[in-house]
């Protein structure tokens, strides 16, 4: 038996990274996926690669810092397949590690679109449509930096904060409506969210350093993979507001 036989879901950021091993994952286990990134070139190739496993995905370009992108997005998930089962907010970009003292507003701006405001309006689409339905099922991806202070620059931590209080306050609000809303905090993974670094700040990067010596192991996107397909699936029927560390034991310390 497949664990996500016939759901709908919506993954952003499915171009890359864990996006992308989500939206294979997911595919296998028999989730309609509709995978969705900026980056049409890559996102394509994703979406043939679930097509050519004989699984199915359609792609949709959408930049999750424009809301009618991100709406766009939610209305064509459902004109296709009929309905939304599960949102998996995973699209984010780094901040060059900037501290307080070096942080621009372009920065700071950019990364909120990207990592916090996204996952406000597609939260704002889609709970609506689940309260209908009397079901949800909500994923955010946020980072050990939604919970400690010194993973990465300021606008990136604050924005996975936010991440994080956005995933606590919507579980319990909704909770009775049949909506469950968890987030994983990921770790170091492999993926390419370095390219989104472009010029890291010394002293900021230098703070970080200790703590990333801590860090047991970097992560494979599949392992976070993993946890998604287990927080997505009714297997998780009661889980609920859950922060779900998968980084190897490195916020442990
Ligand atoms: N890699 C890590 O170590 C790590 C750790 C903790 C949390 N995270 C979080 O995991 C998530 C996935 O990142 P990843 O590491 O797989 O990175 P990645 O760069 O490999 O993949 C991210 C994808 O998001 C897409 N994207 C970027 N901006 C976008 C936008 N405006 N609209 C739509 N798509 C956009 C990119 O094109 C890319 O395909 C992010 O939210 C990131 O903050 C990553």
């Amino acid at each position: 038996m497949k664990r996500l036989n016939d759901n709908v879901v919506i993954i952003t950021g499915a171009a890359s990274g864990m996006g992308r091993a989500m939206a294979l994952l997911f595919s296998k286990q028999g989730a309609k996926v509709v995978a969705s990134d900026i980056n049409e070139e890559s996102l394509s190739k994703v979406v043939k690669e679930i097509q050519d496993e004989g699984n199915q995905a359609i792609g949709i370009v959408c930049n999750v810092a424009k809301q009618e992108d991100v709406e766009h997005l939610i209305d064509q998930a459902i004109e296709s397949f009929g309905k939304l089962d599960i949102l998996v907010n995973n699209a984010g970009i780094m901040d060059n590690f900037l501290p307080a003292h070096e942080v621009d507003n372009d920065t700071w701006n950019r990364v909120f679109a990207v990592n916090t405001n996204s996952v406000m309006y597609s939260m704002r689409k889609a709970i609506p449509i689940f309260m209908k339905q009397g079901k949800g099922v909500i994923l955010n991806i946020a980072s050990a930096a939604g919970v400690v202070g010194a993973r990465a620059g300021m606008a990136y931590t604050a924005s996975k904060h936010a991440v994080v209080g956005m995933t606590k306050n919507a579980a319990f609000m909704y909770a009775k409506e049949g909506v469950r809303i968890n987030a994983i905090l990921p770790g170091g993974i492999n993926t390419n969210i370095g390219t989104t670094m472009t010029n890291p700040s010394h002293f900021g990067y230098g703070k970080t350093m200790p703590g990333m010596e801590l860090n047991p192991r970097f992560g494979e996107s599949e392992e976070i993979a993993r946890a998604a397909l287990y927080l997505v699936s009714d297997e998780a029927s009661f889980v609920n507001g859950a922060l779900l560390a998968v980084d190897g034991g490195w916020m442990a310390y």
